[in-house]
């Protein structure tokens, strides 16, 4: 099993929240399917809380998991000053063990790109089989990947993101570059991240790519059935052109 290679990415939770602030799309995506199956919620990769908070505040039994104590410190944070209360849990997703089983769980936000290797994608799956209720659901949100930025020629490098640094107030500007490897099909991208007049420096993110049909067959051949598949947060239809590859699943008996 590959190590996980984003501690530097991840490595300070108000760095992300600073970049993130305009990705609010996908909490009413979650709240419905929070309705829809119920709790207890575990999210996987939770992050910063970004949308682990929110379910909270809605009223919903969810839990926290990440790998980055960076990310969680944040997110310990903002539920204390909410007064929330959340457990929140310092765990690698390919191998956590918590005393209590899930209505659903869910991987947001292409977290899913991290699971690099054939072992890692069974320890997941091994990992939510184990901590899912019987009729419980899983629920991973990937982008739907697009052959045409991957496989571009030259890509140019450009802008990601450009935010406020939380300490010092200067301006963080993020650009980006990659290289797609058809073999790995793994993304290596490479965050450049210029902090006010500070020389610029690299991150690295690599994230693999899960083709549509690959990642359902995957998942049946490691236990789990299908039952929904959607093309956004708006949960349209999966289709060739849909930004995003949602599956939502259950274990297969
Ligand atoms: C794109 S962020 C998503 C954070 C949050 N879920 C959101 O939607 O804003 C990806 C998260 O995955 C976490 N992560 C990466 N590999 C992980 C692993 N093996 N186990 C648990 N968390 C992991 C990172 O620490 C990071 O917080």
């Amino acid at each position: 099993m590959k190590p996980i290679d984003s501690a530097k990415l991840y490595c300070d939770g108000r760095h992300y929240d600073a970049q993130h602030t305009d990705v609010y799309g996908d909490l009413s995506f979650y709240s419905s399917q929070a309705q829809r199956f119920g709790e207890p919620i575990l999210e996987l990769a939770c992050g910063t809380g970004r949308l682990t908070l929110p379910l909270a505040k809605e009223g919903y039994d969810i839990t926290g998991l990440d790998i980055s104590l960076g990310m969680l410190k944040t997110a310990k944070e903002k539920a204390e000053k909410e007064n929330l209360n959340i457990p929140w849990f310092h765990a690698d997703c390919r191998n956590f063990h918590l005393a209590k089983k899930f209505n659903l769980i869910f991987i947001p936000f292409n977290s899913f790109a991290h699971i690099h290797d054939r072992e890692s994608f069974e320890a997941l799956c091994s990992c939510v089989k184990k901590h899912l209720m019987c009729n419980g659901h899983f629920i991973i949100d990937i982008f739907n990947p697009d052959l045409r930025i991957l496989i571009a020629e030259n890509p140019k490098r450009h802008k990601v993101a450009e935010y406020k640094e939380p300490n010092s107030n200067e301006k963080v500007l993020i650009t980006e570059s990659n290289k797609y490897d058809r073999s790995t099909q793994i993304n290596h991208i490479t965050w450049f991240y210029k902090i006010g007049d500070s020389k610029e420096y690299p991150v690295e993110l690599n994230m693999r790519i899960y083709y549509p049909e690959e990642l359902v067959n995957k998942l049946f051949y490691n236990d789990f059935e299908v039952v929904d598949r959607f093309g956004d947060w708006d949960e349209c239809i999966f289709q060739s052109d849909s930004p995003r590859h949602i599956v939502v699943c259950k274990k297969r008996i």
